[in-house]
């Protein structure tokens, strides 16, 4: 063992989807390396993520994205102090093939294993960028699977605020850009035609407003509606007004989480925090209300496992180590 082994370097790996990823993380906030694999082009052409496709998938490259990532850190399986892999929520298949890939590893190494929750890990997302965030946060996850608030008190202290009761956001723009013929997946093309549009082209529903939930049906349910009665209707104005609303949603119940909580810094994690127009409003707002914004970089928002060997450090610190006959939790909650 080298000397590197007290600096506490925890390997994190993530499958719980279409991405294989492996991250070596020291400390809980420096990322010595993070490789993510990204199989959209694989699942393209069906216009969504094929689970068993996803799996076997998982299975040709996590060895190599390990050996990539322990590679790129400069570290040895002997200098770990921990194997961390995301264990739910996400598809069965997928996170199998991360969770035994990890225990594996950790047994071989002669480390603790650590199964981390995929919410939570893109709520501490933003503690590898920043580690001085003042709690409590306001975090909005936004992925393709998932759209909540969630009100982080502690480590490992999580209230839900509210979710979605039907599309998630990520779903949502999936789906009105596949109506729209743009491709998958949907969100990065809404977001780069939207810059060509005028949001305030079309008035969209923004769904229940006095609401802590989130909805999206309605709204995809609107643009298709309105695709279908204006044939001829300008496609940049229809992506730029979609984004719109759902902007205005994400962002209208954060801020209400927030003010109910009394947080000083909104947080988001999860593929849609990417989207530039919801990057520009969670600035606008958090500096017009005297709140800290902390938006982490694109590609430490989208699934990554430098998240979970982030999440995994704090967790051994306050949990401990994860038995090694514990499995994957296909609809694990936060909290
Ligand atoms: O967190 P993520 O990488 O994977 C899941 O856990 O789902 O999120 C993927 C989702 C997809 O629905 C994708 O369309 C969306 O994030 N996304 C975006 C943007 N980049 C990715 N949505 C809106 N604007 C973007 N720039
Ligand atoms: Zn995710």
């Amino acid at each position: 063992m080298t000397a590197l082994s007290t600096e506490n370097h925890i390997l994190g790996l993530e499958t719980s989807c279409d991405e294989t990823a492996a991250a070596v993380v020291a400390g809980g906030t420096t990322i010595l390396s993070s490789v993510v694999s990204s199989q959209v082009d694989l699942h393209a052409r069906f216009g969504g993520v094929v689970p068993e496709i996803a799996s076997r998938a998982h299975v040709e490259l996590i060895g190599p994205v390990v050996a990539d990532a322990l590679g790129e850190a400069g570290v040895e399986l002997g200098d770990l102090t921990a194997v961390a892999a995301c264990r739910g929520p996400g598809l069965a298949g997928a996170l199998l093939v991360g969770v035994s890939a990890a225990k594996a590893l950790a047994l071989v190494a002669d480390v603790p294993y650590v199964g981390v929750n995929h919410l939570e890990a893109h709520c501490y997302a933003a503690w590898l960028d920043q580690p001085d965030l003042e709690l409590p946060l306001a975090v909005l996850v936004v992925s393709g699977g998932h759209t909540l608030v969630v009100i982080m008190e502690g480590h490992g202290r999580y209230r839900v605020m509210g979710q979605t009761v039907d599309d998630a956001a990520g779903e949502a723009f999936d789906k009105v850009a596949r109506h729209l013929g743009l491709g998958y997946p949907g969100g990065p093309l809404i977001d780069a035609l939207a810059q060509e549009g005028d949001p305030e082209a079309i008035k969209f529903p923004r769904a229940m407003p006095s609401e802590p939930d989130f909805s999206f049906s309605g709204l995809k349910t609107a643009v298709v509606v309105h695709v279908a009665r204006s044939p001829g209707a300008n496609v940049a104005d229809v992506a730029a007004s979609f984004q719109a609303a759902v902007v205005d949603q994400l962002v209208d119940k954060l801020v209400r989480a927030a003010d109910e909580a009394g947080a000083p810094t909104l947080v988001l994690g999860g593929g849609v925090a990417a989207n530039s127009a919801l990057r520009a409003r969670v600035e606008a707002v958090a500096a017009a209300s005297g709140r800290r914004a902390f938006l982490p970089p694109p590609e430490l928002c989208t699934d990554n496992a430098a998240m979970i060997a982030a999440t995994a450090w704090w967790q051994l610190q306050t949990n401990g180590p994860t038995p090694l006959d514990s499995g994957v939790e296909p609809s694990l909650a936060l909290a």
